[in-house]
């Protein structure tokens, strides 16, 4: 791979560092679209709840690749990439849809909900003359399959072969924690999306780094939400590509690092004891399990995370649209065994993270300062050792990157970089 070793010229140090042209550089952006959204890896496409029906359609994207998820008149998740075997036009062209069939506009070519060709308009002409010739063989036209696994109500796909089956690519603890947090028949609660300027690689690094979570969002530590002082930990994966982030709220005991940290935030953020809330509610919160874990963060590579802090379950997924544009998407969740006042609760709390959300608009924002502080860098390169240079889990603390380096290790391993 002669070509992907003169594309990046990694320094020595390894995953310790990372250049700053892989945030900006289009041929890197190709060789990701390829190896990456094209390549062995799932995708998280949509959830079961979008499609409950025989006919339901959401269209769904694998980085730039647009796809089609459908229920089928057996009830059968299919997945297909939204393009016309004809002239490659999108098929599917609304977000969600009710189809008995999914038809073209352009020539009106005309797909079985699993992908099948079933009919193409004119196929003998138009008063016997024109039309397909006589070896035209419907069966052999389909849209593009993907392969799909559902998990815990979650719709996965991925265009490789070689892409080990799901509960493999996921790994036994990671499988485990998706199980323990969408187990149960799920309720949307809401959803939106928005746009973040800058690559899709610092968002993918900004949800593993624990070591900001206290500092830029002075929210939590003000009002003693999450702080790095809890028990908590990080686990990785085997392949160090996926990963979970978590805390124990009743543990928080208060360490004097703090008092260094806030005097460094002193400038931007609250001290203690300064601020309140006018409505303390938005931080009413029930213990939902009993391993004592109230925050969560895990990730799925390349582009799922998976959120539940407090009460608030969230899945945000991410959508890469060109070196430094990316669209974010959120879903808001529940369970359907909830209370009125529980799913309340949640709504209520879902006011912490999202795009206008009291703590996710900085993450919005501190990304796009990255893309823009690191464009024309030359051969400059990030320096992550908080918590040491290894990719290792750390049950013990969070004040680590572990978890950046574990994206940067799979990342570097599946580039060829
Ligand atoms: S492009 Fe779809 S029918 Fe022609
Ligand atoms: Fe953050």
């Amino acid at each position: 791979m002669e070509a992907a070793e003169a594309l990046v010229d990694w320094p020595s140090e390894g995953i310790t560092r990372v250049p700053f042209q892989v945030f900006s550089d289009q041929e890197v952006y190709d060789r990701e679209q390829q190896r990456i959204f094209r390549g062995p890896v799932w995708q998280f496409l949509c959830i079961e709840q979008d499609i409950p029906e025989p006919g339901d359609v959401v269209t769904s994207w694998m980085g730039e690749t647009p796809v089609i998820v459908a229920r089928d008149h057996d009830g059968q998740v299919n997945a297909m990439v939204n393009r016309c075997a004809h002239k490659g036009a999108l098929v599917a062209l609304k977000s969600k849809d009710k189809v008995k069939n999914l038809t073209c506009v352009y020539h009106a070519w005309s797909y079985r909900l699993d992908g099948r060709l079933r009919s193409i308009a004119f196929q003998n002409g138009v008063n016997g003359k024109g039309g397909m010739p006589e070896d035209f063989d419907v069966e052999a036209h389909r849209l593009q399959p993907v392969r799909v696994q559902v998990f815990c109500g979650l719709v996965f796909g991925t265009l490789s072969d070689e892409t080990p089956p799901l509960d493999e690519f996921l790994g036994p603890r990671m499988g485990a924690f998706i199980q323990r947090n969408f187990g149960r028949p799920l309720k949307v609660l809401g959803r939106h999306s928005q746009i973040i300027h800058n690559n899709w690689k610092l968002y993918a690094e900004n949800v593993r780094d624990s070591y900001h979570a206290t500092l830029l969002h002075t929210f939590y530590t003000t009002f003693k939400v999450n702080r790095l002082d809890m028990d908590g930990g990080i686990i990785l994966s085997d392949r160090k590509w996926h990963h979970i982030s978590y805390s124990k709220r009743a543990t928080f005991n208060l360490d004097k690092e703090y008092l260094t940290a806030e005097v460094h935030s002193a400038k931007y953020g609250a001290k203690h004891g300064e601020s309140a809330l006018e409505g303390p509610e938005l931080l009413d919160a029930w213990e939902e399990f009993d391993d004592g874990i109230t925050h969560s963060i895990q990730t799925v590579f390349p582009n799922v995370v998976f959120q539940f802090t407090l009460n608030s379950l969230a899945i945000r997924f991410f959508v890469p649209q060109g070196v430094d544009k990316t669209e974010l998407k959120w879903i808001f969740l529940g369970y359907e065994r909830d209370t009125p006042e529980q799913s309340k609760m949640r709504i209520m709390q879902s006011n912490l993270t999202g795009a206008a959300g009291l703590v996710a608009l900085e993450d919005g924002c501190i990304n796009e300062f990255v893309q823009r502080g690191t464009v024309g860098s030359g051969r400059r390169a990030a320096f992550i050792e908080m918590g040491g240079r290894v990719a290792e889990s750390n049950e013990s603390s969070r004040a680590t990157e572990a978890s950046v380096r574990g994206f940067w290790h799979g990342y570097r391993d599946i580039m060829g970089f």
